[in-house]
């Protein structure tokens, strides 16, 4: 039967515990980790979020303890007293932070008792994540999860003080609001006041935060939840909080200058990593050609160099009629791979076939830089000593070419790169190689909508020397938006914004977006633009991507308590769920799906 803690308080967490506290009295409260019957002396390892500390009951010391002792079990919540001692010599555990005592019980009180876990409570277990999930309370005592939610409060804190330091308000911004088109699907709430009207959760605070720049407050932010209704992958989740913020009179140069000093900030202070300043910075065009991707990990080499000028005038029809069509022919050396089998090759050309590439030409390089591949019939000495060295082939390397437009060779070597580089194992785990990606497109064209999106969001400013290129060559126009990228990833992204009316109307425009319809979803931003609006602009870092990489975890699922599953769904709470008849007749919504257990 389970026991009060009557008038008993706890003196110390269990894992504090150190040799300095020998022959203390202390009172303890936690979970069963573990039980040692060694006949007359019993061990249990008492846990809490700040580790175990080894209690020993024995007869000698309390009968009546020793056999409660008896009949305890993993994960049952006791209240113990007793004295901490020296472990006996030769009994140490300096792998265990409290390894060098124990704690002498002389009374216990089971508080709790517990069902068998369906896991162990320990690191490392290999759980399917699915259980995890349903038994999230139970994953979360795993002291790595006790780690991550601890790195998680750390890094918001730094960002929190940080921010306040540098003027900002932190402000909330309404989590209903209006569903607006650009940008992912909502998550849509019904108004039962407003019948057949819907409310959507933000996507971001994106337009609150720039009305509050209209209000004058200057410098806002907010860690702040974000609803998107897309396909989610490791680093993707439905709902995910972003570090929001927003400063009035400012340009690219200031954000970026205080937001790696708050990165900076945010690494120090969570894992002790003080990453170098200036943060590197590459345009996006430079970043497309060099990595293929506009989040570049550059950790490791194996970059993209251009062939196209000699394979231009080589004889295979596959390299010069991707460029008489208009496209490229481009490469990356896999350094030393060159003993790799048609298998692996054969592997890495299916890989390239995801991204669009209709196939992989190889050159593997021999002794004095001679070529062994079918294709060498069609290139003259000259050229592939041209080849070889702007890709720096030694013996043994491989190197891979991709034909194509320009979209399809840069997605296909981009991933083609990171997959033959996790393959070589090359990809340092301990950088962090932080990079600024610049000069973004403000536009580019979706081949299936057949008009143009914007890149980043149709908030974003043009740069003004591009401004005239809007109604003529919209391709053109760079934005005057910025993306933080850490090893591959995309951390954070933001933009100076449009303030005049009528340069977001022109924007509207761009974006295929009727005069009615801009009217009518972001009218209520153009009228505020009207009432003395100040330059302004702001950044978004996810916090959940960043904690995940200063965690060095592989998915966002393990630094968030609790995350959806890659359906969307919630393990723990079973949502989302069928609601009551009662409840949707008085939203008056009548749904047309038949679910399971659901008919009548
Ligand atoms: P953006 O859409 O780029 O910008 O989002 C900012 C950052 O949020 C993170 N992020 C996500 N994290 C987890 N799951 C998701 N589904 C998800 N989507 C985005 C990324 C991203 O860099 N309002 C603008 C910011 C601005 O312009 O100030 C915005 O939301 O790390
Ligand atoms: P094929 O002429 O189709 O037999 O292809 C000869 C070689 O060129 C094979 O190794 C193909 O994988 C490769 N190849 C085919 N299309 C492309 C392309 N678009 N880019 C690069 N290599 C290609």
């Amino acid at each position: 039967m389970a026991e009060g803690m009557g008038d008993w308080k706890r003196s110390h967490m269990c894992g504090v515990l150190r040799s300095e506290h020998i022959g203390q009295k202390v009172v303890l409260m936690g979970w069963v980790q573990r039980r040692r019957d060694h006949g007359g002396l019993i061990f249990i390892d008492l846990r809490d979020r700040e580790g175990l500390v080894q209690l020993v009951f024995s007869q000698d010391i309390d009968v009546e303890s020793f056999n409660k002792a008896e009949v305890i079990r993993s994960e049952y919540v006791l209240a113990i007293t007793g004295k901490v001692i020296s472990r006996p010599e030769g009994t140490e555990n300096p792998s265990l932070p409290t390894g060098m005592v124990d704690v002498e019980v002389e009374e216990v009180k089971i508080l709790n008792k517990a069902k068998t876990p369906p896991f162990y409570i320990e690191d490392g277990v290999e759980v399917d994540e699915n259980v995890r999930l349903r038994y999230r309370y139970l994953d979360l005592r795993r002291p790595e999860m006790y780690n991550s939610m601890l790195l998680r409060h750390r890094a918001a804190k730094a960002a929190r003080d940080f921010l306040d330091r540098n003027g900002f308000l932190e402000m909330e911004t309404p989590m209903l609001t209006r569903s607006t088109p650009e940008g992912a699907r909502d998550y849509l709430v019904p108004s039962r006041l407003n019948s057949g009207k819907f409310f959507a959760l933000p996507q971001s605070p994106q337009l609150f935060k720039q009305i509050l720049m209209v209000a004058g407050m200057d410098k806002y932010f907010q860690i702040v939840r974000c609803f998107r209704d897309e396909d989610l992958r490791a680093d993707r989740q439905p709902e995910f909080t972003q570090i929001d913020l927003e400063m009035s009179f400012v340009d690219v140069e200031d954000v970026l200058i205080l937001m790696e000093e708050m990165i900076q900030l945010i690494c120090k202070e969570t894992i002790g990593v003080v990453p170098k300043l200036p943060f590197p910075r590459i345009s996006y065009q430079e970043a497309m050609d060099r990595f293929g991707l506009d989040k570049p990990d550059t950790r490791f080499g194996l970059e993209i160099k251009d062939i196209s000028d000699v394979a231009k005038s080589c004889g295979f029809k596959v390299f010069n009629g991707a460029i008489e069509n208009g496209g490229q022919v481009r490469a990356i050396n896999a350094k030393g791979c060159g003993a790799y089998s048609r298998k692996d090759i054969d592997d890495l050309t299916a890989y390239a076939n995801i991204y669009g590439a209709k196939g992989l030409a190889y050159f593997i390089v021999g002794p004095e830089g001679s070529i062994k591949t079918p294709i060498t019939k069609f290139f003259t000495q000259e050229d592939l000593n041209i080849i070889v060295e702007r890709l720096q082939g030694e013996e043994g390397d491989l190197l891979l070419f991709v034909a194509d437009n320009s979209d399809i060779v840069a997605a296909a070597l981009g991933n083609l790169r990171l997959h033959v580089a996790e393959k070589m194992a090359i990809i340092p785990e301990d950088k962090f190689n932080f990079v600024w990606v610049l000069d973004f497109p403000l536009l580019e064209y979706d081949q299936e909508e057949k008009r143009y999106t914007a890149k980043h969001h149709p908030f974003t400013s043009p740069r003004e020397e591009d401004l005239d290129l809007l109604d003529s060559d919209p391709a053109a126009v760079r934005a005057r938006a910025y993306d933080l990228v850490v090893n591959g990833m995309e951390i954070g992204g933001g933009s100076i914004r449009i303030h005049q009316r009528n340069i977001q109307e022109k924007m509207f425009n761009a974006l295929g977006l009727s005069k009615e319809e801009a009217d009518e979803k972001f009218g209520f931003l153009m009228e505020a633009f009207e009432y003395g609006t100040p330059p302004h602009g702001g950044i978004a870092f996810g916090l959940d991507r960043l904690v995940m990489l200063l965690a060095g975890k592989k998915s966002i699922r393990d630094v968030i308590p609790f995350p959806k599953t890659a359906s969307a769904t919630c393990l723990l709470t079973n949502a989302p769920d069928i609601v009551d008849d009662a409840q949707l007749k008085e939203l008056h919504i009548k749904t047309d799906v038949k679910l399971k257990g659901t008919e009548k």
